[in-house]
């Protein structure tokens, strides 16, 4: 894999400071801005809409990548394209119509991707892997920042990574795989090694005070 990206997640940064916390992470050397919607019916957590999302995008040309941990989806998706969402995933028991969801995302000129949870099924991949830009694989249950890794993630990642390697040497493309949950700096390189390229890391980041030193943490582990 010769590009990984990382990815914080808004979620563990102070939340009076986004613009500055923004700015902060991709100076540190970041390269994606992870943006989690929750809404107190999908997941037991109530955090940040479009409003905040379009608050923050003058603050950076980096991705804004939403995570969108709501139901219904549809409408929310369409407002977080107009905000600045570059790409916008969602759960697929979340939808009732996951294709024409994807649609709607890839139409308002979006990358789409769909977001597995620990116990959810790869066959929601089966049918819509020509609409996929990102597939992002829960490694802990949605709905909170600081939890631990769920080792059996590891398994899905290297069947997901053999599944796009197989879809895009027949079709062309790229299609991402992140994971989301429990990243830090002592288990990257064993989640890069399953066949993941982008990684979301919250309270492993925004935890820490100095963002430069985790990130260059995480660079060397994964240049290993
Ligand atoms: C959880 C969120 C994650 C969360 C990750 O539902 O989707 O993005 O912020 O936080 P850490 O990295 O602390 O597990
Ligand atoms: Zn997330």
């Amino acid at each position: 894999m010769s590009q990984f990206r990382i990815a914080p997640s808004l979620l563990s940064a102070d939340f009076a400071r986004l613009g500055e916390e923004v700015r902060n992470v991709i100076a540190a050397g970041a390269d994606i801005i992870h943006f989690d919607v929750m809404d107190n019916h999908y997941v037991p957590n109530l955090t940040i809409g479009p409003l905040v999302c379009e608050a923050i995008r003058p603050h950076t040309t980096a991705p804004i990548d939403v995570h969108l941990m709501v139901t219904p989806v549809d409408a929310l998706a369409a407002s977080f394209a107009k905000a600045g969402a570059d790409i916008i995933t969602f759960h697929p028991e979340a939808s009732h119509h996951i294709d024409r969801t994807l649609g709607l995302i890839k139409d308002a000129g979006c990358k789409a991707g769909l977001v597995l949870n620990p116990a959810t099924s790869l066959s929601h991949l089966d049918h819509v892997m020509d609409k996929l830009d990102m597939i992002l694989l829960m490694s802990v249950n949605p709905g909170f920042g600081g939890q631990k890794f769920i080792p059996q993630t590891l398994d899905k990642v290297r069947a997901v990574r053999q599944r796009i390697d197989e879809y895009t040497a027949k079709y062309g493309g790229e299609i991402w795989l992140e994971v989301d949950g429990g990243v830090k700096v002592d288990n990257i390189a064993e989640i890069a090694a399953a066949g993941a390229d982008t990684f979301v890391a919250g309270s492993a980041i925004y935890g820490q005070p100095d963002y430069k030193a985790v990130i260059d943490a995480m660079r060397a582990e994964l240049a290993k």
